[in-house]
């Protein structure tokens, strides 16, 4: 009986899972803005769907039209990056191998914030680039002891309308 649904899969796993044609791969960024408090450290995570190795292609993190951090030729190129990032992006190399082209940001700065798109020039599909909203948040904002406070206040009074509508 459950056969069906399997043989199902399994056919159409055989057309698209297999082979790994770079056709149906496309870059998948997360579509909700990443937040970031000003100072930290923070990872765009972006990734090649279905994995392939992109150890050997060209990648291209940008804000707009500043180069954030350039990959090629199985190298960063911070010739091409804009000052503003110098010292500061690295791709995690050993994960490119399996599709995972995220840039970290260390020390993110309020300038920082907008919509980063990250290009795979190279790659056969559709789908070359994604983008990502960075939103950096004040420090001062963030942990202030009034704002758990307002925040647990908030939740609480939703918690409690909860149970009052249950009961
Ligand atoms: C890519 O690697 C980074 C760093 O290890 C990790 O934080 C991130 O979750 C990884 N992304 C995916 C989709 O595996
Ligand atoms: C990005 O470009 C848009 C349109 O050109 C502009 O309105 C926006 O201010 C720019 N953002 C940054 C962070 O430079
Ligand atoms: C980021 O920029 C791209 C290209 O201009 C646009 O298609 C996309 O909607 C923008 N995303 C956000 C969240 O502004």
């Amino acid at each position: 009986m459950m056969l069906a649904p399997i043989m199902v899969f399994s056919i159409v796993c055989v057309v698209n899972c297999t082979g790994g044609y770079e056709k149906d791969t496309r870059v998948q960024c997360p579509h909700q803005p990443l937040i970031a408090v000003d100072g930290q450290d923070v990872i765009l995570p972006c990734y090649v769907e279905p994995p392939i190795n992109v150890i050997t292609l060209t990648t291209e993190w940008s804000l707009n039209a500043t180069l954030v951090h350039v990959y090629r030729n199985r190298n960063d190129d911070i010739s091409l990056q804009d000052e503003e990032f110098r010292g500061r992006t690295s791709l995690f190399h050993e994960r490119m191998e399996s599709g995972n082209i995220s840039l970290k940001i260390s020390a993110v700065k309020k300038t920082d914030a907008g919509n980063y798109s990250c290009f795979l020039p190279k790659l056969h599909s559709d789908l070359k680039r994604g983008y990502i909203t960075l939103v950096v948040e004040d420090k001062e904002k963030h942990g202030s002891p009034t704002d758990s406070c307002s925040n647990m206040g908030a939740s609480i009074a939703v918690v409690s309308i909860l149970i009052i509508m249950v009961i």
